[in-house]
């Protein structure tokens, strides 16, 4: 009912401060006393070289699961760092209610104290994120939704914040659009990984996007900031026009799935880079791992000095 998911909203939403309370107390530790190159040596591998954890993942996770668990009982779990341990199919996505969480969104740029990372909490019912909240406390951003009651920055904000009313779809891209994307962390293709393969199949997409065979506009910048939630969330926020990832798990897009739908915006799995004109622009289904985001189109062009076309 409408009562509890404005229930489970307010739960969500002091979740995510608490939890972004204890991450920014655990980078300023690091940052205070020193033991930033001392976590760099104890973070841990996951599935290779690049895919890592810390204790600060899995504290923060522990602190939200248990909240969850003993709030609403009945509800389904699904976290980043749990699943990697119980490498069990059972704990991805079920129409059940199920809280889908990524207690620490770019643990490379926390390692390595780049403040693009946050923690990120979605509720998700029938398959639909519902509620996200996503947390940046380095950045001072807190980015809140829930169906039917908007998108926001800093809880006052509602978002898009920049409003431009040409909808950007890929290949038909308004001039001075910014695309961004993520490298992911699949490098399989031993010796050398497929990060080259990803590279060229962003520059493709970047090119697409940004004109080419007279295609498109002409594009203000590519962006990769290392946090998937955050990609999701400057798109909602309007900053980004375009946002695509080929490698990504479902607690890496849930909070910013639900965020930038009430806020407008469109998210789909479609794979456009092969041709974008054409490729079929389908609703978003959880459990791909690949997904194409397009910003909210704002109402009016007279609200904004960018130029659209
Ligand atoms: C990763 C980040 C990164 C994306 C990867 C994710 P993590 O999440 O969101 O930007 O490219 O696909 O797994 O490991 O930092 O929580």
């Amino acid at each position: 009912s409408r009562e509890e998911l404005d229930d489970i909203y307010a739960f969500a939403v002091q979740l995510g401060k608490d939890a972004g309370t204890m991450l920014m107390e655990a980078a300023q530790l690091r940052t205070g006393d020193s033991r930033a190159i001392q976590e760099q040596k104890e973070h841990v591998q996951k599935e290779n070289a690049v895919d890592l954890v810390t204790e600060t993942d899995e504290n923060i996770e522990a602190f939200i699961k248990q909240q969850i668990t003993s709030r609403y009982p009945s509800h389904a779990f699904v976290g980043e760092e749990s699943y990697s341990k119980g490498a069990s199919r059972d704990y991805l996505i079920t129409p059940s209610p199920t809280w889908c969480v990524d207690p620490l969104d770019g643990t490379v740029n926390y390692i390595h104290l780049f403040p693009m990372f946050c923690v990120s909490i979605a509720f998700i019912h029938n398959n639909k994120p519902l509620i996200g909240v996503i947390n940046a406390p380095f950045l001072n951003q807190f980015f809140s939704s829930c169906a039917g009651r908007g998108a926001f920055l800093n809880e006052t904000q509602p978002l898009p914040l920049i409003r431009n009313p040409v909808p950007t779809m890929p290949g038909k891209a308004p001039s001075g659009c910014v695309f961004s994307c993520e490298w992911g962390k699949d490098r399989k293709d031993v010796p050398d990984g497929n990060l080259h393969r990803k590279v060229e199949s962003f520059m493709n997409m970047a090119a697409e996007i940004g004109g080419r065979n007279g295609r498109g506009g002409m594009v203000h910048g590519v962006r990769c900031l290392g946090s998937a939630t955050l990609d999701l969330a400057y798109v909602a926020m309007g900053s980004f026009d375009i946002w695509w990832e080929g490698g990504c798990w479902e607690w890496d897009v849930a909070a910013g799935i639900a965020i930038l739908q009430e806020a407008g915006g469109l998210v789909t799995t479609a794979n456009p880079p092969e041709d974008c004109d054409t490729a079929p622009i389908e609703d978003v289904r959880l459990g791909s791992r690949l997904y194409l985001a397009i910003r909210p189109a704002g109402p009016s062009a007279t609200e904004t000095g960018r130029q659209s076309q």
